[in-house]
């Protein structure tokens, strides 16, 4: 959905332009504080770290840091600052920078972690020249120095792995009082000519808006050197490359989740969401920063072995040392809140990142089917002509999802009583075939006398306010609307309750929540959003008046997503009384995100940009965690040609959020709506999911042990592998799967890199069991119906091969296990198995096995023999690929069961096919082969 609604899209459709509106949109330069901050590079940074005050106490170092004026022959401190460094588990240091005594406090994001950060020890181990070293327990090191104030990170062979303030750019600026000018005040006065502001620091305006600023200038920002690296990745929500470009030339990178029509592609402009993590990988080691950091910010990188970096600087900077690439955080308010974390590799690196801000939770089983949305699908009739079609097309399907239109005249809680009269049994009719239904709820709350919703947020003060503190009102989809302030407890209370069965009649355990427009989008705002100076509630506290009272949306803007998210979690959780777990799609997203939700890339097109762009997207938010990651298939706006929505499902049905969407202006285009060629076509990649969707639940299920990516960037698995650096049109499911979507239109052949020459990797094609070995490019031959997948050699990937309307119906459906061989004819695998829907798992009811084969055994084995799933799932089909040398014979053990089994050969007789081993999954068994 799209702020500028229907009568911009019909306008622009007529007159024949597409495309963003970039005048909606700061640039830098329109930004009071990055105009203010981009060009600030002083020779020598003005922080200083007193040797005096250092005190070392458990994991953390605190020390008095100054800002001294040099111009003066005698040193003048300018301000005092409290800086905090604290070792933290897991590789991680964190560095607070924070005024000692602010004039009131600075806002501290809250919701990115995922609770307080574990500590690890902190030896200070030596105080000398002006320079503190210190230690956490894994030796990792970190070196201060005093004057000017420079923090280099150790790891542990002793290397400089990252450097903060090399180039001098730390600030925070203070907060000061606004002193008014009054007539008798001599402007020759030298006093008060220092009171002379700068124009913007106590307002600012863009295009009609103005805002009032009311604490002044607050900006706060960091550079980080990262030697040896030779990409950086990460600061997702951008179109752009996964591996970060250099920024010199151009705008910065910029984060401020904005709802923004018909965003562009290969740009570094803020999107809907921001995750302000950064990561640096060369063949030496990955390493990554989290900037800790809620505000509007902008980055800019400089990656010296980039042509656009003039040559003379990379050698007056780097020593003629090509490798390493600087970066620099600026961000309108907040602290300097860094977390360094030292990897050594980009699992860990990426583990460690999940560590400070949570994993994704287990989510339940239907998501991970296919999704069919459109806004809107209109009435009750609709819904079931759609639901039907899907079993008259044999096209698998679990979720049906209703757009803004299925409420009444926008006001979220309630239903079009017109066209949803029986909701209860329009649910009960799908969940009769295992599937379910979503429908969105929006922060936006229509402001209509009558609407228990808003009457209830008036008479309660649940409302973001104004700047004068009265009820803030925006323009929306239902017209005039107010906004929930899910800052104040009692608004996430109030609105949590809603989402009880009985506060929404046809709701059930079987009815997921779509959160959107929750940058939040408002239609009359500025760049589409909130104004900065509106307030959000901050909890009674001493001295809470005046500024001290409340917080500025400036400084909160980019999680008030993720409170909308938490609070509809947390709502979801209740009414059920915690036993099923939720399913929530959200478009804004923030550092954290992943505990809560899914999310999707926005309001994209069908055109080729925007499914290329897709992979790329998802690839960056998975490494910054967030990997339950999808785009609109076929494109919101426009209508996908026959082959664009081919590559797309065939795309979509790899990638972990499968859901098909589209604009309610555009030509309906449900599978079947194409012609019976093209709609076999998408049927197979829809089928081509399913077969994998115990697959996908078990990498989910491993991403909630291990904390790294579901899918990944090659370069995580093949971290030495150069050529690995900058691909992101191509990535892997766990370690297991490449996937190579086709997103070019009309070609015979795609280019495939495939990662492992080292190692003697080989890649089986999916579909032939043909083997390539891993030598770099190869090119993969492509008709309109192939998808390149490959598994890698030395995996066991399961599948499930029946077809059934939902992925519900499939869960007693027997497994065939896919063993791909390595060079040394061994292989291994894991499957993960529960109820697919509540939180029984956590209390042992479940079952994960690992798998293996060797010449001589197959075993298959329960990890934890304490956790039991009953399943009548078995195993019906074995196959292994790049067998060289047949055993004879072959004999399950399983229980008090010993029984001989038959087997095929088929291809070049390199395939073996074990027919119906009818193994339990529930419990342990080999299978012994002999030759
Ligand atoms: C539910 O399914 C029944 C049987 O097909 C049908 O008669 C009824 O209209 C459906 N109800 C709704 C609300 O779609
Ligand atoms: C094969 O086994 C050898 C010895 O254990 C090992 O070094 C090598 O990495 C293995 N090769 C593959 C492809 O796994």
């Amino acid at each position: 959905m799209k702020p500028l609604g229907l009568l911009l899209v019909v306008l622009l459709a007529i007159i024949g332009v597409y495309g963003v509106d970039r005048n909606n949109f700061k640039s830098c330069d329109q930004s009071g504080f990055c105009k203010r901050l981009r060009p600030f590079k002083p020779e020598k940074s003005q922080y200083t770290l007193n040797l005096d005050s250092v005190i070392v106490h458990g994991n953390v170092l605190s020390a008095e840091v100054t800002t001294v004026n040099t111009e003066t022959e005698k040193k003048i401190t300018l301000w005092r600052y409290a800086l905090k460094l604290s070792a933290l588990v897991d590789g991680t240091f964190r560095i607070e920078l924070d005024e000692a005594d602010p004039l009131y406090p600075r806002y501290r994001t809250q919701l990115a972690l995922n609770g307080e950060p574990k500590a690890d020890g902190l030896k200070l181990i030596s105080n000398e020249n002006g320079k503190l070293t210190l230690s956490n327990n894994q030796g990792q090191k970190v070196l201060i120095t005093s004057e000017p104030l420079k923090f280099e990170f150790l790891d542990k062979n002793g290397d400089v792995a990252v450097v903060l303030n090399e180039n001098s750019q730390l600030l925070v600026e203070p907060l000061r009082v606004r002193k008014e000018r009054t007539d008798d005040e001599d402007p020759g006065n030298a006093e008060n000519a220092i009171e002379v502001e700068e124009e913007g620091t106590w307002s600012e305006n863009f295009k009609s808006h103005h805002d009032s600023k009311p604490r002044g200038n607050e900006a706060v920002s960091v550079d980080v050197t990262f030697p040896d690296a030779d990409q950086v990745y990460g600061i997702p929500e951008h179109t752009d490359k996964f591996a970060l470009s250099t920024t010199t030339s151009g705008e910065p990178y910029r984060m401020y989740n904005l709802d923004v029509f018909e965003y562009e592609l290969d740009s570094r402009m803020a999107i809907y969401g921001a995750v302000p993590v950064l990561y640096a990988h060369g063949s030496k080691r990955t390493v990554g920063v989290f900037w800790h950091n809620s505000a509007e910010t902008w980055v800019d990188v400089v990656n010296y072995a980039d042509g656009t970096v003039v040559s003379s600087l990379v050698n007056l900077v780097t020593g003629g040392q090509k490798r390493r690439v600087d970066a620099r955080f600026m961000s309108e308010s907040g602290i300097v809140d860094l977390f360094v974390m030292l990897g050594n590799t980009p699992a860990d690196v990426f583990r460690q990142y999940t560590t400070l801000t949570g994993v994704a939770p287990l989510p339940p089983k239907f998501s991970l089917g296919y999704h069919q949305s459109r806004w809107n699908y209109v009435d009750e009739a609709d819904v079931r002509s759609v639901d039907e079609n899907f079993d008259a097309h044999d096209i698998p399907a679990d979720v049906i999802w209703l757009d803004i239109e299925y409420t009444d005249r926008k006001k979220y809680f309630t239903w079009d009583l017109e066209k949803f009269a029986h909701p209860a049994e329009m649910v009960a009719n799908l969940t009769a075939k295992g599937r379910r239904l979503v429908v969105i709820i929006d922060p936006h709350i229509k402001r209509e006398a009558g609407y228990f919703v808003h009457e209830d947020a008036m008479e309660q003060g649940l409302y973001v306010k104004d700047k004068d503190g009265n009820v803030y009102e925006g323009w929306c989809w239902p017209g005039s609307s107010s906004y929930l302030d899910f800052f104040n407890p009692a608004a996430t209370k109030y609105y949590a309750e809603r989402f009880r069965f009985e506060n929404f009649p046809g709701t059930s355990k079987d009815v997921h929540i779509w959160n959107d427009m929750n940058e939040p989008s408002v239609f009359n705002g500025p760049e589409i959003t909130m104004p900065k100076d509106c307030r959000h509630y901050k909890p009674p506290q001493d001295g809470h008046d005046g500024l001290a009272s409340f917080w500025e949306h400036r400084h909160v803007h980019n999680e008030y997503g993720l409170w909308q998210i938490r609070a509809t979690h947390l709502g979801m959780l209740e009414r059920s009384d915690n036993k099923y777990r939720p399913f929530i799609l959200t478009r804004s997203t923030f550092a954290g995100t992943q505990r809560y939700a899914a999310m999707w890339t926005g309001d994209n097109a069908a055109e080729w940009g925007f499914l290329q762009a897709s992979t790329r997207m998802c690839l960056s938010l998975a490494a910054a965690g967030i990997s339950f990651c999808g785009s609109d298939v076929g494109g919101f706006f426009k209508y996908p040609e026959p082959e664009l929505m081919t590559r797309w499902y065939q795309a979509g049905a790899y990638q972990a959020f499968f859901r098909a969407h589209s604009h309610i202006e555009t030509k309906r285009r449900e599978p079947w709506l194409y012609e019976a060629s093209t709609t076999a076509l998408l049927r197979d990649a829809v089928r081509r999911r399913y077969a994998l969707v115990d697959f996908w639940y078990t990498l989910f299920y491993e991403h909630t042990l291990d904390g790294t990516p579901v899918t990944r960037p090659l370069f995580q698995e093949y971290p030495k592998e150069e050529d690995t650096y900058t691909i992101d049109d191509e990535y892997l499911l766990g370690d297991k799967l490449l996937v190579r979507p086709v997103l070019e239109p009309g070609v015979k052949s795609v280019k495939v890199y495939l990662p492992g020459r080292d190692t003697n990797t080989l890649w089986y094609d999916v579909d032939s069991y043909q083997a390539h070995k891993a030598n770099g490019y190869f090119t993969q031959e492509v008709n309109i119906a192939k998808i390149p997948v490959y598994q890698r050699g030395g995996s066991i990937v399961p599948r499930k091969e029946r077809v059934r309307r939902s992925s519900t119906l499939m869960a007693n459906d027997p497994f065939t296990f896919v063993v791909a061989l390595d060079a040394n004819n061994t292989a291994s695998g894991s499957l993960y198995i529960d109820d697919g829907e509540t939180y029984d798992y956590q209390n042992n009811k479940y079952v994960y096995s690992k798998i293996s084969y060797e010449p001589n055994r197959m075993s298959y084995t329960l990890v934890n023999p304490a956790a039991q799933y009953s399943t009548r799932a078995w195993v019906e089909r074995i196959v292994i690929a790049g067998i060289r040398n047949p055993p004879k014979s072959a004999r399950l053990l399983q229980g008090d069961r010993s029984s001989a089994l038959q087997m095929t050969l088929h291809r070049g007789n390199d395939v073996l096919v074990i027919r119906k081993p009818a193994a339990s999954v529930a419990t342990d068994w080999t299978i012994e082969f002999a030759y």
